[in-house]
């Protein structure tokens, strides 16, 4: 028996030489030391022993045991740590290794200067409005005191969506909808989008940006859209910007004027930016004609206003120095990301 169980000890330890997983080692276990297996089966044959033998074999039975045991429970730690050192090797994350970053979009030219403009007449008390962008032949043009053969009506001009259904070519529509929505004191703007059916070049699109302003309230007078248009522009290029009016038509004001600034480039002296002129129109303007008010329920002998238009496309063409309007809806990134 002593040398069967010597026998168990040293194959034992052959087999466990070589096991390199988890589930040979449970199998070497299983064969040795599980009931079945080899030092049990020994183990079994005990009962023919001499009374003075039995405990040296049992004594030398259980080192046996205790022997497999510990080669199996080092075994297993080894196998437990080889494993831990995998993952790790191959779950690392490198910590140093440069991070994805999300690509940050950027405001459109547009919206910067809208942006601006909007702070400036908040910043003199005005409301922001809206209104849509398909209309109705009686916003865009009948309340604006636009007759049926005003020029402004050519099909040329205006996308028809049937005889009564348009895209608004301005946003002045928005000042029948304000009128009719609010009562006076009245100072809002209404920037929005406004279409033309122009071929597109360098200096026209089809679609484009209009920023409508208008106050209505007791006693308001072409001094308040004077000082106030100045101010607006004084903040807009800086306290030596130049403003003048030249006198003016359209149907929907009375008296009307267009305003130009002096040139921001050579500042009045003639450049390329100007064409040559020194100045830059940039809106149009007007006092409220008596008729626009009574259409919207306004009494003109208690009230006046005025009202103003500016084109949002040629602001930003000349802050930002793009010669070629169509740049602006395009969606090149290459354009998009200077801003
Ligand atoms: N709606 C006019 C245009 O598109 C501009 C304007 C607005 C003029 C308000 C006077 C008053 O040309």
């Amino acid at each position: 028996m002593r040398n069967k169980l010597e026998e168990i000890k040293e194959s034992s330890k052959q087999v466990l030489k070589d096991i390199r997983d988890k589930a040979s080692l449970e199998a070497v276990r299983v064969e040795y030391l599980g009931k079945k297996g080899k030092l049990t089966d020994v183990l079994r044959g005990m009962g023919q022993l001499s009374a003075e033998e039995r405990p040296i074999i049992g004594q030398l039975a259980n080192d046996v045991r205790s022997f497999i045991e510990e080669e199996i429970a080092k075994i297993s730690a080894e196998l437990e740590k080889a494993e831990i050192e995998r993952k790790l090797a191959e779950e690392t994350i490198d910590v140093t290794m440069p991070g994805k970053t999300n690509k940050i979009g950027g405001k459109h030219p547009i919206t910067i200067v809208l942006d601006e403009i909007k702070d400036i007449f908040i910043g003199m008390g005005f409301q922001i409005t809206e209104g849509p962008e398909i209309e109705t032949d009686y916003y865009n043009f009948e309340a604006l005191n636009i007759p049926k053969d005003h020029p402004a009506r050519d099909t040329q001009d205006t996308f028809y969506i049937d005889d009564n259904t348009l895209l608004r070519t301005q946003t002045s529509p928005c000042q029948i909808r304000t009128m009719e929505n609010m009562k006076p004191p009245i100072r809002i703007i209404a920037p929005g989008r406004v279409f033309r059916s122009d071929s597109p070049d360098a200096t026209h699109s089809p679609l484009f940006h209009q920023v409508e302003g208008l106050v209505v309230d007791k006693g308001v007078t072409m001094a308040d859209l004077k000082g106030t248009l100045e101010i607006f522009c004084k903040k807009m290029y800086g306290e030596d910007i130049q403003v003048r009016f030249r006198p003016h038509h359209f149907p929907f004001t009375e008296p009307s004027a267009e305003m130009d600034i002096s040139c921001p480039s050579c500042h009045g002296k003639g450049c390329r930016v100007c064409k040559g002129e020194g100045w830059i129109e940039i809106l149009g303007a007007g006092m409220v004609h008596p008729k626009v008010l009574k259409i919207c329920g306004i009494d003109p002998e208690v009230y006046s206003g005025f009202a103003f238009g500016l084109g949002l496309e040629r602001i930003v063409m000349r802050r930002f120095d793009v010669d070629d309007i169509r740049l602006f809806y395009e969606n090149d990134l290459r354009f998009l990301k200077q801003f």
